[in-house]
């Protein structure tokens, strides 16, 4: 099972421009590399309020087959009986190792996992050492406040790997994870 963070930053390593929700900050270039990129991955763990940005969307495309599985993190999925879709939206209070050992229990064919934030879920599975690769998109931009990419202090070792221009001033780092 391959596990891969994804985010999109300013320079300033904020993940939203203050308490603006969302990621309308991000280039052209980054949003056409991130919409490619998703249909790599059959599965994607967020948390709860990065789920509410996207609600709609993950809702109407949770319907459709071959959509993968999302699973949201949240410490109370009672709350989400009603979005529940077992095997392709699921809601739970369970940590980053319990997700993944039980992904690892189901009979997936392709177990390619997308991190997708925001900063406590990346904070999460870099602190449980669980993250393969973090994929940071670089955006020109300094916001002064936000969300920060990581809500805990990390002591992973982050190696370059890869960086590929995305737009003109817009970076992709891939950087191999170690705990
Ligand atoms: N630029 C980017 O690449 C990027 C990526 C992702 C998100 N974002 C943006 O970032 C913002 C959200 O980020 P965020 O850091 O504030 O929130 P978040 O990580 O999306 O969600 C936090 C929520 O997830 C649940 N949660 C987190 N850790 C958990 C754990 N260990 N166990 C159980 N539940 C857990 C809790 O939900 P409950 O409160 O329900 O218990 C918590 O309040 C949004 O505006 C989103 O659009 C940007």
């Amino acid at each position: 099972m391959e596990i891969i963070a994804i985010a999109a930053m300013s320079l300033d390593g904020f993940i939203t421009r203050g308490n603006e929700s969302g990621t309308a900050f991000t280039s052209q270039e980054d949003k056409d590399w991130f919409g490619k990129t998703m249909r790599e991955f059959p599965i994607k763990v967020l948390g709860r309020k990065t789920f509410d940005v996207s609600r709609d969307f993950i809702l109407r495309h949770s319907q459709e087959k071959g959509s993968g599985l999302r699973i949201v993190m949240t410490r109370d999925p009672s709350n989400f009986r009603d979005c529940q879709l077992p095997d392709r939206l699921e809601f739970t209070d369970t940590s980053a190792t319990e997700i993944v050992a039980s992904l690892k229990k189901r009979p997936l064919t392709d177990s390619k996992v997308a991190v997708l934030g925001g900063g406590a879920v990346y904070s999460a599975f870099l602190n449980a050492g669980l993250l393969d690769e973090f994929w940071i998109t670089l955006e020109p931009q300094l916001f002064g406040s936000g969300t920060p990419i990581a809500t805990e202090p990390s002591l992973a070792t982050l190696t370059l790997k890869e960086s590929i221009q995305l737009g003109p001033s817009t970076l992709l780092l891939k950087y191999t994870c170690e705990s």
